[in-house]
């Protein structure tokens, strides 16, 4: 087998590990990349569009995007709609802070831009098959290339960033699924459409007939969801039904229609990995938790453990030190698990369960009330939407 060897081994070309590779770059940590997908799979699948302001400010002072902050939308705020009325979420006024639209795909394709013009180590079409002496001091990656070839990347320190279906978390949890999880009883149906923006912020709405978001992606491009059975198929729907769909879900305002041109179903759930490290392997993003899309926390998460791993690993590979190494994952978690709870606590707000009774319904509205009406609960979904301040390890 031929042998690769580099600094740190990067699995998973996805925001959290370009991100990483991104800053360990900067302080001349040398790491190779790789991916099962290809650049061009990576590149044009969409996935969520809302960055927090501390994700935004690092991808423009790290050098990782020049074009984050002149491409982006601020939105200073979100709709919370029920009952008939919308009621708008002020962030600016409540924490002074903002949330950017600007898609996740983007941020890859800079991320990737960005390695590549540095001559850095990125491999598509590499699939990792196992992390093998995670707990010595020269963990492996066995791989396989795209003509079947196998490689093993020696390094000094792994990191699987491999999302939710990571091949990595068996090296750190001893089994593929080690960790705490919930499964939600509903999806969300998205769909992109040409079409005018329908509401200049974003709509999250709790209707009788179930939650929709109405997002956007620019003046000619919009990206909706409607709740849905996880089983639904997505080809099952006309567009007519898709608009219906849609327009039963915020009344109070008439969507713009237009062609929609990309459909998916989104089955979605609560998940953190029992460990996020073992020996000198780490697990960051996808990989490490899961959340559901509510209130966009994934990448931004993904984000703020890169911030967290980065310090580590300067401290363990320049200076020998491992203390920043040994703190990572309670800190780490911290973060996880607040997120987590946001997360959770945005859907089972939102989304009416199959099933609900009329008190669980009343109660919801109960719950929405509350926040709407108290400046202090404004002030929280306004703060953990935005984002809590991104921390370091010292
Ligand atoms: C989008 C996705 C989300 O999960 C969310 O909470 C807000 C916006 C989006 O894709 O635009």
């Amino acid at each position: 087998m031929k042998t690769v060897r580099t600094r740190v081994a990067i699995i998973g070309a996805g925001p959290a590990g370009l991100m990483l590779a991104h800053l360990l770059s900067k302080a001349d940590i040398e790491s190779v990349v790789i991916d099962r997908r290809s650049r061009d799979e990576i590149e044009t699948t969409i996935r969520a569009g809302i960055l927090e302001q501390g994700t935004v400010e690092l991808l423009e002072s790290s050098g990782a995007s020049t074009r984050v902050r002149t491409e982006s939308t601020r939105h200073n705020g979100i709709e919370l709609r029920f009952a008939g009325n919308g009621h708008r979420i002020d962030f600016d006024a409540l924490v002074g802070r903002g949330v950017f639209l600007y898609p996740q795909h983007e941020v890859l394709k800079d991320l990737i831009a960005v390695r590549l013009a540095g001559g850095h180590d990125l491999r598509f079409g590499v699939t990792a098959e196992r992390i093998e002496d995670a707990e010595t001091a020269r963990p492996r990656v066995i791989t396989t290339e795209s003509d079947g070839t196998q490689v093993a990347i020696e390094a000094d320190f792994v990191v699987g960033a491999d999302g939710s279906h990571s091949v990595s978390r068996a090296a750190v949890t001893g089994s593929h699924t080690g960790g705490y999880f919930r499964e939600y009883p509903f999806a969300w149906f998205g769909v992109l459409c040409e079409a005018p923006p329908s509401a200049e912020e974003l709509i999250y709405s709790n209707s009788p007939n179930g939650f929709a978001l109405i997002s956007q992606r620019s003046e000619t491009i919009q990206r909706m969801y409607f709740q849905c059975d996880p089983e639904t198929d997505a080809q099952a729907y006309t567009e007519e039904q898709l608009w219906e769909e849609l327009q039963s879900r915020v009344p109070g305002t008439t969507l713009h229609e237009g062609p929609i041109f990309q459909r998916d179903v989104l089955r979605f759930r609560s998940f953190v990995s029992h460990e996020l490290l073992r020996g000198r392997v780490a697990l960051i993003g996808d990989a490490a938790h899961t959340v559901p899309p509510t209130g966009a926390k994934g990448m931004n998460l993904a984000i703020a453990d890169v911030v967290l791993l980065d310090q580590a690993l300067r401290a363990l590979l320049l200076d020998d030190d491992t203390r920043l190494l040994d703190a990572f994952s309670e800190k780490a978690l911290r973060r996880i698990w607040k997120a987590q709870h946001f997360s959770w606590w945005m859907t089972s707000m939102l989304h009416v369960a199959p099933g609900a009774s009329e008190f669980d319904r009343r109660r919801q509205l109960g719950e929405l009330r509350s926040v709407v009406e108290s400046e202090s609960g404004r002030r929280y979904l306004a703060e953990a939407y935005t984002g809590w301040p991104l921390e370091s390890l010292t």
